[in-house]
C-alpha cells in the first residue's frame, strides 16, 4: 500500500490480500465525485479517500445524469400548463411512487417529500395526536431526540445488548398509559454502525398497541429496508445520504395521524379552498408540502433508490461487509487506536467506526489525515452527544471521536490508506504544523488553496463581506 507525501513506516500496517489491495469498488455504481484529486499540503497531488459516507454522499452519476436530463424540463408542477410542467409534474408522482416501492411502503401509507430526516421527525412531532408519549433511546441522533421534546417524550438508557433494548421497551410500555405512543429509533447507530433490531422493537411496539418510527438515515443507503416486512409505522430518510444531495428527504407512514395534524407548512398546494377567515386543508401528502416542492430533490432520491435496485442490495451489501470487517479488524489492530461499539461482541454493523488515537486529539487527527493523507472524516459528537458522552467519556477524548465511513465508492485502498496514517501519526506524529483556527485545528501555514471552479467563481466571486 502507498501512502503519498510519506515514506515507509516503521511499523506499516499489513493491508488485507482477502480484501484485495488497491481495487475499483466491485458495485457498479460510479459516483460523481470518484477520481477526484485534492492536494495535500506538501503540494502532492492524491486521490480523494472519502471515508465520511454517513455524513453525505456523492450523487450517483446515475443520479446526476437523471437530474441533469431533467433540468430543461423542470416547471412548476400541478397547474402549470406548459408542457414543461407537465413532465414535472409527472415526475415528481412518479419520484413519490418509486421510493414507496424502493422501502416497499404500504398501499395506504401517505409519502412527504420534506428537505431531509431532520425535518421528516420534526413533521411527525408536530403530527402527533394530543396527549401522545414518545419514546426513544438515548443513544439516537440529535434529529431522534430534539423533535420530540415539545411534547412528552421518555428517554431509555442505551441498553447494553439489543435484548436488553427490547427488555427496556417491554417494560416502559407497560407502564398502563392508554393513549397513543410512538417509539422512534433509528436503523444504524451514525456513531457506531451498529444495526437495532427494528423488527422486534416494532412487535413489542404493537402488542403495547404502540406506533414505531424507523429513523433510516444511516440504514438506508446500506440495506434493504422493507417497511412491511419490519412492521414499521413510519420511516425517515435524506436524500444527501443515499447518493442524492440535491436537497430532498422523505417521511413516509401511517395516514391518520398526518391528516388530522395542522399542515407542516401553511401555503399554496395544501388547501382545498380558502376565503378570507376560512381555510379547507387537503390530505395527503400535499396537507404537509405547501408551496412549491423540491422536484428535482424528489426526481434524484428516485433515480438513486432505481439505480440501486438495478444493481441489486446483494452486491452493495457484500462489498460493504468486506470493507467494514477489513477497517475494523484493522483498528483493532493497531496499538494506541480505541474503537467505540455500544454492544459487546460481533453484532451486524453498517460501514462506521469511531475511534480516537493515543495522544492526538480528535480534531487534530482529523486535519492531518486530510492535510497529509487525503482522507475524508469527520470528528466531534457526530449529534449523538449523549451517546459519545457515554462511549468516549473520559478527560483526554471528552464524548468525541473520530469517524470513517464507507459506502458504495470506497476501496481497499482507502481504508488502507487510513490504516497506515494512523501508523505514521503515531510513531512520528504530524510531518506538518496545526494550530486552533475558528473553533477548529488547521494546518498552520496551510498552503493549499482551494480549486478554482469556473462557473462557481463566476457567480460567487466578490461575495465576501
Ligand atoms: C441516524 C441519523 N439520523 C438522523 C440524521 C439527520 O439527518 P439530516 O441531517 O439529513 O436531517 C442523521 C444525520 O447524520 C443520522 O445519522
Amino acid at each position: 500500500v502507498t501512502v503519498p507525501s510519506h515514506g515507509a513506516a516503521s511499523q506499516r500496517h499489513a493491508g488485507d490480500a482477502a480484501a484485495g489491495g488497491r481495487d475499483r469498488p466491485s458495485v457498479p455504481l460510479a459516483v460523481v465525485a470518484e477520481g477526484l484529486e485534492v492536494e495535500l499540503v506538501t503540494g502532492e497531488v492524491v486521490r480523494y479517500a472519502n471515508l465520511d459516507n454517513a455524513a453525505s454522499t456523492s450523487p450517483l452519476s446515475a443520479v446526476a445524469d437523471a437530474v441533469d436530463e431533467f433540468l430543461p424540463w423542470y416547471s412548476s408542477v400541478h397547474r402549470g400548463d406548459g408542457l414543461a410542467s407537465q413532465v414535472s409534474t409527472e415526475a415528481y408522482a412518479a419520484a413519490r411512487a418509486v421510493v414507496a416501492s424502493f422501502v416497499s411502503a404500504r398501499e395506504t401509507d401517505t409519502i412527504v417529500f420534506t428537505r431531509n430526516t431532520t425535518d421528516s421527525f420534526n413533521l411527525l412531532a408536530r403530527a402527533l395526536p394530543p396527549g401522545a408519549r414518545v419514546i426513544t433511546f438515548a443513544a439516537e441522533h440529535h434529529a431522534n431526540l430534539l423533535p420530540w421534546r415539545s411534547g412528552a417524550v421518555h428517554h431509555l438508557p442505551i441498553p447494553a445488548t439489543p435484548d436488553a433494548a427490547l427488555e427496556m421497551l417491554e417494560q416502559a410500555l407497560g407502564d398502563g398509559f392508554q393513549g397513543p405512543r410512538l417509539v422512534s429509533v433509528t436503523g444504524a447507530s451514525n456513531a457506531t454502525g451498529e444495526l437495532w433490531p427494528i423488527e422486534a422493537l416494532a412487535a413489542v411496539a404493537h402488542r403495547h398497541g404502540a406506533r414505531l418510527a424507523l429513523d433510516a438515515a444511516q440504514l438506508v443507503a446500506h440495506r434493504p429496508v422493507d417497511m412491511r416486512a419490519l412492521d414499521v409505522d413510519y420511516l425517515a430518510f435524506s436524500g444527501h445520504k443515499l447518493y442524492a444531495p440535491y436537497g430532498a428527504g422523505v417521511l413516509i407512514g401511517r395516514g391518520d395521524w398526518l391528516d388530522t395534524a395542522d399542515p407542516y407548512l401553511a401555503g399554496g398546494g395544501a388547501v382545498r379552498s380558502v376565503s378570507l377567515d376560512d381555510v379547507e386543508w387537503v390530505d395527503g401528502h400535499a396537507r404537509h408540502e405547501a408551496g412549491s416542492p423540491n422536484v428535482l430533490g424528489a426526481v434524484a432520491v428516485a433515480a438513486a433508490c432505481r439505480a440501486i435496485a438495478k444493481v441489486g442490495w446483494p452486491a452493495i451489501v457484500d462489498h460493504e461487509r468486506r470493507l467494514t470487517a477489513h477497517l475494523h479488524r484493522g483498528l483493532a489492530s493497531l496499538d494506541g487506536v480505541q474503537t467505540y461499539s455500544m454492544w459487546d461482541g460481533e453484532h451486524d454493523r453498517i460501514g462506521v467506526a469511531a475511534f480516537n488515537l493515543a495522544g492526538c486529539n480528535q480534531r487534530k487527527l482529523g486535519a492531518i489525515l486530510s492535510a497529509e493523507f487525503g482522507i475524508a472524516v469527520r470528528h466531534g459528537a457526530f449529534c449523538a452527544h449523549p451517546l459519545m458522552d457515554q462511549l468516549a467519556a473520559g478527560p483526554e477524548t471528552r464524548g468525541g471521536a473520530v469517524r470513517a465511513s464507507v459506502g458504495v465508492a470506497t476501496e481497499t485502498e482507502h481504508i488502507d490508506r487510513l490504516l497506515n496514517a494512523l501508523v505514521e501519526i503515531r510513531e512520528r506524529g504530524p510531518c506538518w504544523t496545526y494550530a486552533a483556527l475558528d473553533g477548529r485545528v488547521a494546518p498552520d501555514p496551510d498552503p493549499r488553496t482551494l480549486p478554482r471552479l469556473q462557473a462557481l467563481d463566476r457567480c460567487l466571486s466578490g461575495a465576501e463581506r
